[in-house]
């Protein structure tokens, strides 16, 4: 099998990793990377991808990458941004991708990174989430609705075509080479000699913990699952959940990155999150606080016996490899 890949989103914290896999696979044979800012290919090592400046948002760019691929995979998005402005990315762009895949000859295989975030944050729903759990998305947090609204989006879009549709699932992805959960860290955006000082002492990082369990999944095994949805030949289409195993504490977060661990009851958290949802206006980076009040842990059982990911990572050493290069 010789498979030519577009990929949106290269530059991405998942995309490097993914495109460093899928240049791993013998199946794969030419890889088109597409993303806004100028980036070189050839600096990463990478001998199989050709990389083009291009936003989803223009259509026709879009069209241009899927026409000469058998497998589109879309990861470019907005996840840290206002609401305005990852709406226009994740909604318009992604809609652009799924409908140029649908409407190109070429492509027979689709594959898009959700997110577990798509389930929503409701206290209905079951733990652990399986696949079989439709994502209703949360209305009060941008990402977990525009996910949702994305995979709704895709179903609508595909549905009566040919194309084989594969949607991963991952929960937090961290890692050396990903550390957008560090960067997240409140103490990260204050003033740089402020931050300085709470680096000395702990007590000046508090993080509160309410008790929710989170899962992480190692840049590298997301791009392991990657690389078995564009060329497995056994797996059948659908979704998968994608995450380490095992689950990680905010304490232990708090204690990875340095910080001041804060037992907080859980009730405070959904507090929060219920009076943010009544506020008329929230700032977009506030609506991350919902995620903390209820248990998203996923069962990824469908990803290891069906699409035979086996992730090489638990949560706990996926934080560790983390912390280990912030710290
Ligand atoms: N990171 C996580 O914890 C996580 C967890 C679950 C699911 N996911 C999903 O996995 C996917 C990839 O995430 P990531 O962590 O790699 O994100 P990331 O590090 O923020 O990278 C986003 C990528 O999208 C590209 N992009 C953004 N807007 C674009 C546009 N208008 N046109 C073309 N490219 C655009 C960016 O490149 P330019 O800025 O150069 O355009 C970059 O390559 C996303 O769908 C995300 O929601 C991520």
């Amino acid at each position: 099998m010789a498979l030519r890949v577009g990929v949106t989103g290269p530059t991405g914290e998942i995309g490097k990793a993914a495109i460093a896999a899928l240049e791993e696979h013998p199946d794969v044979t030419a890889i088109i990377g597409m993303a806004r800012r100028p980036f070189d290919a050839t600096a990463e090592g990478w001998t199989k991808t050709v990389y083009r400046q291009g936003d989803i948002l223009d259509r026709a760019a879009v069209d241009d990458l899927v026409a000469d691929v058998d497998v589109v995979v879309h990861l470019a998005f907005i996840i840290m941004g206002t609401r305005t402005e990852s709406a226009r990315v994740n909604l318009a762009g992604t809609r652009n991708v799924f409908e140029a895949t649908v409407a190109a000859a070429r492509p027979r295989r689709l594959v898009y990174t959700s997110s577990v975030a798509a389930y929503g944050y409701h206290a209905d729903n079951p733990v652990p989430l399986t696949e079989d759990v439709a994502p209703r998305g949360s209305a009060e947090h941008y990402y977990s609705e525009q996910k949702a609204a994305c995979e709704a989006a895709l179903a609508e879009i595909t549905d009566g075509s040919d194309l084989e549709v594969y949607v991963l699932r991952p929960c937090i992805v961290a890692g050396p080479k990903a550390p957008a959960l560090a960067d997240a860290m409140p103490w990260n955006h204050l003033p740089g000699p402020v931050r300085r000082v709470t680096r000395a002492l702990p007590l000046l990082r508090p993080l509160p913990d309410p008790g929710t369990p989170l899962q992480l999944v190692h840049h590298d095994d997301v791009a392991a699952a990657i690389t078995l949805a564009v060329t497995t030949t056994s797996a059948p289409p659908g979704a998968y959940n994608i995450a380490g195993d095992g689950v990680v504490s905010m304490s232990q977060v708090a204690e990875a990155f340095g910080a001041q661990p804060v037992r907080v009851p859980r009730a405070a958290a959904v507090m929060t999150s219920e009076l943010l949802s009544r506020l008329p206006f929230v700032p977009s980076v506030l609506e991350w606080l919902h995620a903390g009040r209820t248990s998203v842990v996923m069962d990824t059982a469908k990803a290891t016996s069906v699409l035979g990911w086996r992730p090489r990572y638990t949560s706990a050493e996926t934080l560790s490899a983390l912390a280990s290069t912030v710290r």
